[in-house]
């Protein structure tokens, strides 16, 4: 193969969701909201929630290992481990060391990224760099995210919108025409206020007064990552399509992140893309950050709605902000 031919393959999807379910009647009995506000709002109407003693990298093992599973490879032949997340186990060590560990892939590199929602796109596009130049064989693309963890259970405009949950994918590296096409990231820190956690950090690390003022979990202005998330998601979209010589119409199934049912329907709307061509789960999931997209991929896989041949588009904005898109071709 040369290096042109040579493409990043997805071999293998995999997912792992919390057993508990949060419903929109739940939440009502713990902040001033509605099913009906919610629902007509997000398009969310339960979320799986990680219980206390669990942690993101439980998630992220049992997805890894489903991925695995499909690839039909083992722990020992994976090369490089990329875990997108804004949620790790602890701030040291990261946690795609731990994953490795859990999995008995001794010998891959591993490392966390963080860039929020975005989080997978980013993730695939460096680990196709990767496999595509032939640096490493095997990759383990991971998103996994407990945002509960990070979630103000008495803030009623952001604890509706986050789930919890974990997805992987396995690449491979095999021939052109299948495999990613084009992927692309974008970042604009000035608007790194519009989804944060304000203590934690090195900036102001954990004190009495940190956890008393309840900085230690996410704020956000909803309503203008809104605007800039349709915004980003189409024309980052449109760009990856374009680079890989592809017109919304040649798109079989967009698998967008889900944070908001009006964005994805506004985006697929903005692309000219029927509701079929959209794989929504929101309803059931809710926003699970970087896992999102990798969730929604490996239960489209087991449903039956990935064939071979398929032209697949992955778009996805977050904090940061963050956003991107990348195109692949589904089959080997
Ligand atoms: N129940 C009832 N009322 C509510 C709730 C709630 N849960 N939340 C907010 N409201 C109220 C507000 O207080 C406001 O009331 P007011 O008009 O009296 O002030 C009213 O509803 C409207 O609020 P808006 O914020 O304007 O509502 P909007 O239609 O924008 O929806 C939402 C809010 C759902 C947050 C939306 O803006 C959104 O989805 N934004 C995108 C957020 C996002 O996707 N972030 C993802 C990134 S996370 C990451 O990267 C880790």
């Amino acid at each position: 193969m040369t290096r042109g031919e040579r493409r990043a393959i997805i071999r293998g999807t995999g997912s792992s969701l919390p057993a508990r379910v949060l419903t929109n009647a739940d939440l009502e009995r713990m902040v001033d909201t509605s099913d009906e506000w919610i629902t007509s709002r997000t398009g969310i109407r339960e979320r799986r929630i990680a219980k206390d003693d669990e942690y993101m990298s439980q998630f992220a093992t049992r997805a890894a290992e489903a991925a695995l599973l499909s690839a039909g490879l083992e722990a020992s032949q994976v090369d490089l481990i990329i875990c997108a997340t804004v949620t790790p186990d602890m701030p040291i060590p990261a946690t795609a060391c731990i994953v490795q560990n859990n999995l008995g892939a001794a010998g891959a590199a591993a490392f966390d990224l963080a860039a929020g929602c975005s989080g997978f796109i980013y993730a695939l596009a460096v680990a196709d760099r990767f496999v595509s130049t032939g640096e490493y064989g095997t990759v383990l693309v991971i998103g996994a995210e407990l945002l509960s963890k990070y979630t103000d259970w008495s803030d009623r405009t952001t604890c509706v919108l986050f789930g919890d949950g974990a997805g992987a994918v396995v690449l491979t590296p095999g021939a052109a025409p299948y495999g990613v096409l084009a992927s692309a990231m974008h970042a604009d820190g000035s608007m790194a206020d519009f989804i944060y956690v304000p203590a934690g950090g090195t900036r102001e690390p954990a004190s009495e007064r940190s956890v008393t003022e309840r900085r230690h979990f996410i704020r956000m202005r909803g309503n203008e990552t809104f605007k800039m998330a349709v915004r980003s998601m189409e024309e980052t979209s449109r760009a990856v399509l374009e680079k890989a010589g592809l017109a919304p119409a040649d798109v079989d199934l967009f698998i967008p992140h889900q944070a908001n049912r009006r964005i994805i329907d506004a985006v697929g709307s903005r692309l000219g893309l029927r509701e079929d061509q959209v794989y929504v789960n929101i309803e059931r999931v809710g926003n699970t950050s970087a896992a999102s997209i990798p969730v929604a991929l490996d239960e489209a896989v087991r449903k039956g709605l990935v064939r071979k041949g398929d032209n697949l588009l992955f778009a996805a904005f977050g904090t940061g902000l963050t956003w991107g898109a990348a195109v692949c071709k589904w089959g080997w």
